[in-house]
């Protein structure tokens, strides 16, 4: 049984930046029904009990399309929002710190041109889809996007994300309409780049 995430934080605990009823939304309807989902075909795929990261690593291993699909997409949405939800913090914001910074300014030149390179993937994916920060193999940092609940997992990069930015509308559309811009701009104040780190040096061991 694959389980949610649990919020170490308050629906309203984001706000202004990310409004409660959003967050409540996203966390308690959409994420609750993909990890519900993504828990059904799991079963009939036999994969209970495998990281889900083997599952979306290993989704051409799956005879049956129907199930293979439901794994991609809901597995996806599984892994995302975890992942989304775990680097976000009422306590955010910022620039990244020590090792971290180190290995963004070496990749990207520095912060803003990070923030640039970034907010260029998470507004140019055409519908709904993510930005990210992946770990290659060899440690360095890679920024791309996918669509859909794809990452770089499914996609099959062999890359570990350690940042997710959601541009599905579900997201931002409550508060930000259709200005995904706007709630790109916004989402960095609470990215909770402690946590980033962390996962980059679990990403290189
Ligand atoms: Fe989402």
């Amino acid at each position: 049984m694959f389980e949610q995430y649990k919020l170490p934080y308050a629906y309203d605990a984001l706000e202004p930046t990310i409004d409660a009823l959003t967050m409540e939304t996203h966390h308690s309807k959409h994420h609750a029904t993909y990890t519900a989902t993504f828990n059904t075909f799991a079963e009939k795929a036999g994969v209970v009990g495998q990281p889900v990261e083997e599952v979306l690593a290993n989704l051409d291993k799956i005879q049956d399309e129907a199930v293979r699909k439901g794994l991609r997409n809901n597995g996806g949405g599984y892994y995302n929002h975890n992942l989304y939800f775990s680097i976000m913090s009422p306590d955010g914001g910022g620039e990244p710190t020590g090792l971290l910074k180190e290995k963004m300014d070496a990749a990207f030149g520095n912060f803003d041109s990070f923030k640039e390179q970034i907010t260029a993937l998470a507004t140019g994916q055409f519908g709904s889809g993510w930005a990210w920060m992946s770990v290659t193999p060899a440690g360095e940092l890679v920024l791309s996007n996918s669509g859909n609940q794809d990452n770089p997992i499914s996609l099959g990069t062999g890359n570990k994300p350690i940042f997710a930015l959601d541009v599905w509308e579900h997201a931002y559309y409550l508060k930000f309409k259709n200005l995904r811009g706007e709630y790109i701009k916004e989402f960095f104040k609470v990215v909770d780049w402690k946590k980033v780190e962390e996962l980059y040096k679990a990403a290189v061991n």
